[in-house]
């Protein structure tokens, strides 16, 4: 039997505390026009004293999981893909995997910044194909507001809170994660890097008073370095699916700055419609923006049984990669049959395989293709 890895449950947190552009126009030298021109950002939510990127993680979590009906004791796996962790050590997934009572789960935290997410439900949709487990839950969450510098205009704009997570199980149907792009230059890492608190440099009173525990970017460099893999990572896992650009209903790119999103658009030469975008509201949530993205972009009926997506992240390291899923509904409501699973599932194939057909004979016809 062939094993194919399906997301089968999703869930978002964030805190309910919104700061704005106005209230940023309060602190430091900034003003809302030039923060929504440069990134597209509006307004980002900032964890309370009482959350953590545990706190958040863990309800993201739960959501996730009663939305499959997947108990937590049934887990095999959780990751928390995290630039923001609860500690040095222990793993935050290891904080979650108790909060929820995952009592038979391996447990451990992927750091690979912004890009965590993509990396983490890679690796788990790899176990499960091999068989080596059955079910992950895949977390992204972050508390950046803890690690920035609010006296620097240029990155305290940028970030927010939250979290975002999947549940990923193992089904004979075809479908789910298709194909994954993983890669790293480890040559850019100063260009985005929280200098301080970690083996090379310990928290010392030096380092405190010259804030070198806070995120230190550098912004021209890093947007440079995005434009140029989000085009080239997303083409890469297409065709690593065997699919093309025209098969691809939805792409989630990883929300650091709309510009950076739109350039890509125009890489790919996609229209913006196929992009889910939610900047505007959470700013860039790191680990946790992809997973937050998809949630709203299902919660919206913009992900159908049967679309193909491509998810598409950067971040710190440098690092990058994007995944190339096909939505199936492989969640069994309650009182619904079976076989009435199998024909919805058949249906749902009939229809993308129907969409692929048209959109390869419109560009046939009117050459509005657009492959990229
Ligand atoms: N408010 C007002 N002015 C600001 C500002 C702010 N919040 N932040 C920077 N500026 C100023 C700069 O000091 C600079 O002034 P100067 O021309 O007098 O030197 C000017 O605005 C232009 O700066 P520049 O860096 O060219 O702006 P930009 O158009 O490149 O936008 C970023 C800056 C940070 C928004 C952009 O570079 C970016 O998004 N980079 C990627 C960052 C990112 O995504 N990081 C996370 C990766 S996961």
């Amino acid at each position: 039997m062939t094993r194919y890895a399906h997301i089968t449950g999703w869930g978002m947190a964030v805190p309910e505390a919104i700061l704005t552009n106005a209230d940023l126009e309060k602190m430091v030298e900034t003003s809302d026009e030039w923060i929504t021109s440069r990134t597209g950002i509006r307004e980002r939510r900032i964890a309370a004293k009482n959350e953590s990127t545990a706190t958040l993680a863990a309800k993201a979590g739960l959501r996730a999981l009663e939305s499959t009906g997947l108990l937590a004791r049934e887990l095999d796996l959780v990751i928390v893909a995290s630039a923001s962790p609860e500690h040095l050590f222990p793993a935050t997934a290891c904080l979650v995997q108790d909060a929820l009572g995952a009592t038979r789960a391996g447990a451990f935290d992927l750091s690979a910044a912004c890009s965590g997410f993509i990396y983490a439900v890679q690796m788990a949709a790899q176990s499960i194909r091999t068989g080596a487990i059955d079910s992950a839950l895949v977390i992204g969450a972050e508390t950046l507001s803890r690690l920035v510098n609010w006296e620097d205009r240029e990155t305290c704009v940028l970030f927010g809170d939250g979290a975002g997570a999947f549940v990923l199980e193992a089904r004979e149907t075809p479908g789910g994660v298709l194909s994954g792009v993983l890669r790293s230059d480890g040559s850019g890492g100063s260009l985005l890097t929280v200098p301080a608190g970690g083996s090379r440099m310990p928290a010392s009173a030096d380092t405190l008073e010259r804030n070198l525990h806070t995120i230190h970017m550098n912004g021209r460099e890093v947007f440079r370095f995005a434009t140029r893999v989000m085009a080239t990572a997303t083409r890469e896992v297409v065709a690593g699916a065997g699919l093309k650009m025209d098969d691809i209903e939805l792409v989630v790119p990883h929300q650091a700055n709309l510009r950076i999103i739109e350039a890509a658009a125009r890489g790919l030469h996609l229209p913006m419609e196929r992009f889910m975008v939610n900047i505007e509201r959470y700013g860039n949530t790191s680990s946790a923006s992809i997973p937050m993205a998809v949630c709203e972009a299902v919660e919206q009926g913009r992900v159908r049984p049967g679309d193909h997506l491509v998810l598409v992240g950067f971040g710190a390291g440098l690092t990058w990669g994007a995944l190339a899923l096909q939505w199936v509904e492989t969640r069994r409501p309650p009182g619904v049959q079976r076989s009435r699973l199998t024909l919805w599932t058949f249906l749902a194939h009939l229809r993308s395989f129907a969409l692929r057909v048209w959109r390869r004979l419109e560009g046939l016809f009117w050459g509005t293709s657009s492959e990229g």
